[in-house]
């Protein structure tokens, strides 16, 4: 098993549990990962959506989020002890710098970003330089892009790539078209050693580079170290464990899916996204979804907002989190067919790395 080290931080295992919003990966996932000697991650978005700190009539939807990232990382840290523990924040959101800041004040130790290139994301935390970043990227180019305007601009570089396949990762996908999904070139198999390659030639560099996207058991990890990661991240199979803090009634909709129920939908973000086909998700595919109001203007491009096409995606992922099968959207890998039942994270550690 290869040593995954992201700036000062080394984990006892190679792997990151992925970001999962909105509040799929909470203080609890997060905290039982980091604890058993894995990189726990707390998905930043939309945390404060059932905060006392948020008030519709107060429309403090940023201000409440802020507090609300330092409370649940204070939380994940008194399960994690020691533990390694980072927050996924993504660029597509109105308020991505003042998450990263709260991120990196709350004692974060590792900052993951995608859905958009991190470009500034530097500026945010240089205030704290132990704090990793890690751009999310889907292809050597990307990395290359990061690189160069960070060496540029601010004199850092990446502590790592976490490199995410489309075809088969869940939530938010990296694509810009449905076709693009399944471009080869974004498979795992091309883009790992393309960012491997880059990191060792151009970068001349031995970060760590991460895969993530359909990685499930052993056999898979081994895959991913043999095109040269040095770690894997891992959605699905961490969502539907009895530490992950959603309702039941998400986990019961992993367990259930078949390979029939898991679609791709346009999302109001303008990213192709993977998710369970339920009420909610087979009438937006027939084009007749009524959706709740936008009520937090979170995304900086968002269709809904601009022209009431498609939905408000913060309270649809909202409602899955709380397990309502009918309007909620609830994201998924392609390996949500894998799942059988709820497992507990250090079963599943000790299943892929100590058997
Ligand atoms: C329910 C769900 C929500 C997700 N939310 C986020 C997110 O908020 N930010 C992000 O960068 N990635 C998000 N992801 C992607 C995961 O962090 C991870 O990289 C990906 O799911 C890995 O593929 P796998 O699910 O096949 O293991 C999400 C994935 C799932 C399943």
């Amino acid at each position: 098993m290869p040593v995954l080290r992201i700036g000062k931080y080394q984990a006892r295992y190679p792997l990151i549990q992925g970001g999962m919003g909105v509040g799929i990966s909470g203080a609890n996932l997060a905290g039982h990962v980091a604890r058993c000697g894995a990189i726990g991650t707390i998905a930043s978005v939309g945390l404060c959506h059932d905060s006392p700190h948020f008030s519709l009539a107060k429309h403090n939807y940023f201000e409440a989020n802020s507090i609300v990232i330092k409370e649940v990382l204070a939380k994940a840290r008194s399960i994690a002890g020691e533990g390694i523990l980072a927050v996924n924040c993504m660029v597509a959101l109105t308020d991505y710098d003042t998450q990263v800041r709260a991120a990196a004040e709350g004692g974060a130790d590792i900052i993951i970003s995608g859905a958009g290139l991190p470009l500034r994301l530097p500026e945010y935390t240089k205030d704290f330089p132990d704090v990793a970043l890690v751009p999310i990227v889907s292809s050597a180019k990307a990395a290359s892009l990061i690189t160069r305007r960070w060496e540029k601009q601010y004199g850092r570089l990446p502590d790592a790539f976490v490199v995410e396949e489309p075809a088969t990762a869940g939530g938010h996908l990296g694509a810009m078209t449905m076709e693009q999904v399944y471009d080869p070139a974004l498979s795992l198999k091309t883009a790992v050693p393309g960012v491997v390659r880059f990191v060792a030639e151009e970068m001349r560099s031995d970060i760590p580079v991460i895969a993530a996207g359909g990685i499930w058991d052993r056999s898979d990890l081994i895959r991913a170290f043999g095109l040269g990661a040095k770690g894997v991240q891992m959605g699905t199979r961490f969502a539907c464990t009895e530490e992950g803090d959603a309702s039941d009634r998400f986990k019961q909709a992993y367990i259930d899916a078949t390979e029939d129920d898991v679609v791709l939908i346009h999302s109001p973000a303008g990213l192709p996204g993977r998710a369970i086909r339920n009420p909610f998700v087979a009438k937006y595919l027939e084009g007749e979804v009524a959706s709740n109001p936008c009520f937090a203007n979170c995304l900086t491009h968002c269709r809904y907002r601009k022209t009431r096409e498609t939905f408000c995606i913060a309270a649809a992922l909202v409602d899955a989190y709380k397990g309502n099968w009918e309007k909620g959207l609830f994201f998924c890998g392609s390996n949500v067919t894998r799942v059988k039942r709820i497992e507990r994270v250090p079963e599943i550690l000790s299943e892929l790395f100590e058997a």
